[in-house]
């Protein structure tokens, strides 16, 4: 038996999904006779009602996998449709893996803390155990993971989180310690590796992995540089076995047709160039603030990032905080993450936004220098 088969919920692999309309008649495009056929099965409106989208299909169903969709991520992934599963999000690739391969209350997830939150959030809500291997985070920020500690951890697993670059410390794992993991867990769990942030390092993605490790899944997100957080648009790349039994626990229709329609634009040649130019400017953008960050005496560590925000350390970080929120600038406190005491996180915004938080910043330092901010230490490190 295949390892997706062996690992899967007993119940997946011999249930028969939901036969929706749309799955046992596409209606895609290119099948001229499939467009011509009077719709009358799934108990649709037969026109289409009032609204603006250049789409008219708004009174059917979506196609499962819309078909322009995946033929444009397959363009841009290099990897074949039978590969690639549309999801809402990234979040819902993570869901579905967890509710695919882990049995409620019997079946454990495994983390390196600091990371996602999605991960142990999915798996309480489904009733999988979590176990926690944390990262080891190097004085100088690097990061490795834990491989003694994960290779204790064979056997008793189900599914593995990988994240990188990681949120929230914007690190990338090295290729090296993938492979390790991927390695130590090929006969008894499914590897997975996030790449939401992939597209500000794209050097670094293990997807031509896939033809050699079928117990990795990567997952992927036009949240991030694409700019389509909105959308609710994301993919899980796998081997076909197990976007087989993913597909059996997605609902039926998830992914919208205009979604489908607007996604597809993005990931067309020119929307592609449009996302390098916003991951050039943004890597312009977090290594101005970088650099800026390590000068403030405030700032104690700097993480090094491959992603589109910025992590640091500051024993001021609750004044920074506030100063920053009364002023209408949003950033993250990440202090209850593990080993992550002190830190706040800096979405990288647009050259205006990061130039007014830097001023509101330096404003703080005044007051800090003047004795009024700071005149009371908040805790020590
Ligand atoms: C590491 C990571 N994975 C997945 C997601 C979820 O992405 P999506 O918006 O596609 O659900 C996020 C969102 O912040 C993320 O940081």
């Amino acid at each position: 038996m295949s390892l997706a088969k062996k690992l899967a919920r007993q119940e997946i692999v011999t249930m028969t999904p939901y036969q929706s309309a749309r799955r046992l008649f596409s209606s895609n495009n290119a099948n001229q006779e499939a467009i011509q056929k009077i719709w009358l099965n799934a108990n649709e409106a037969s026109g289409p009602g009032i609204y603006q989208l250049s789409s008219d299909c708004l009174n059917r169903y979506p196609d499962f996998q819309p078909d322009n969709l995946l033929t444009a991520y397959s363009n841009y992934s290099q990897l074949a449709k039978e590969n690639i599963l549309a999801t809402r999000g990234a979040d819902e690739g993570i869901e579905l893996i967890i509710r695919t391969f882990c049995k409620a209350y019997q079946d454990n997830i495994l983390i390196c803390p600091p990371t996602y939150g999605m991960y142990a959030i999915s798996a309480e809500n489904h009733g999988a155990g979590i176990i926690e291997v944390p990262l080891i985070i190097n004085p100088n920020t690097d990061i490795d993971l834990d491989i003694n500690a994960l290779a204790a951890q064979v056997g008793k697993v189900k599914v593995v989180f990988l994240c990188s670059p990681n949120n929230p410390t914007g690190s990338l794992l090295k290729a090296a310690q993938i492979r390790q993991v991927l390695d130590l867990f090929k006969d008894s769990a499914m590897v997975v590796v996030d790449e939401a942030y992939i597209e500000f390092c794209p050097e670094n993605s293990v997807s031509s992995w896939l033809l050699h490790y079928d117990n990795l899944i990567i997952l992927r997100t036009l949240s991030k540089a694409f700019a389509l957080a909105g959308l609710r648009c994301g993919f899980t790349l796998a081997s076909s076995e197990v976007i087989t039994l993913l597909s059996k626990v997605i609902a039926p229709y998830p992914i919208a047709a205009p979604i489908a329609e607007l996604a597809s634009q993005a990931l067309s040649e020119k929307g592609i160039a449009q996302m390098q130019i916003r991951v050039q400017e943004t890597r312009i953008l977090r290594q101005k603030l970088t650099t800026w960050l390590q000068a403030q005496p405030w700032c104690q560590q700097v993480f090094q990032s491959d992603a589109n925000f910025v992590l640091f350390k500051s024993q001021y970080k609750d004044k920074l905080f506030n100063s920053l929120k009364s002023q209408g600038i949003l950033i993250r406190d990440q202090s209850k993450q593990a080993q992550l005491s002190h830190c706040l996180r800096i979405s990288i915004g647009s050259e205006r936004e990061l130039a007014l938080l830097k001023k509101i910043l330096d404003k703080s330092l005044q007051k800090m220098i003047s004795g009024h901010l700071f005149s009371t230490t908040e805790n020590t490190l």
